[in-house]
């Protein structure tokens, strides 16, 4: 069954209490309900994780990349290592699988700091400001653009 890895970065293991007015009630339990929701309209199956390591997020890409065979690709939230790691960004081009950035909350809407991202430059799309349900179009557009993709090559 093809594969879409889901990888959460530092403090979204608290969300649902993490500044409500900013990233709402969702859990990320919640999060990982609606991500295996998506992946399932299109026949595929979710490896999610959290973690507040970076050390951990960049393993894991690599282990994605590594199953290129059967992975339809990662969704990524890399919390505020996105707007620091420039290790974080090597590992995604590092991996030929694609890699969507998300973000719940619209990070241009805020500080300055958070408009930056070490990601973006290495990704093949990014979701921004669209809450939980951004998680869920990262999925349809990982799954529409590998579907693209098949069909190109038919
Ligand atoms: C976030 C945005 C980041 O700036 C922040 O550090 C997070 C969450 C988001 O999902 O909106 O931890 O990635």
């Amino acid at each position: 069954m093809a594969k879409i890895w889901v990888l959460n970065g530092p403090n979204l293991n608290l969300l649902g209490t993490r500044e409500p007015a900013v990233y709402g009630t969702a859990t990320i339990a919640d999060v990982e309900a609606v991500c295996r929701q998506a992946a399932k309209a299109h026949g595929a199956d979710v490896d999610f994780r959290q973690s507040n390591h970076e050390g951990a997020l960049i393993d894991w890409l690599h282990e994605a990349g590594r199953s290129a065979a059967e992975t339809l690709g990662v969704v990524l939230n890399a919390g505020a290592y996105t707007h620091t790691s420039l290790a974080l960004g090597d590992a995604i081009k590092a991996i030929t699988v694609p890699v969507i950035e998300v973000h719940l909350s619209n990070v241009h809407a805020r500080e300055p700091f958070r408009h930056h991202s070490y990601l973006s430059p290495a990704c093949a799309g990014i979701v921004v400001g669209f809450g939980v349900a951004g998680y869920a179009l990262a999925i349809d557009g990982l799954a529409r653009t590998a579907k693209t993709y098949a069909d190109a090559r038919r």
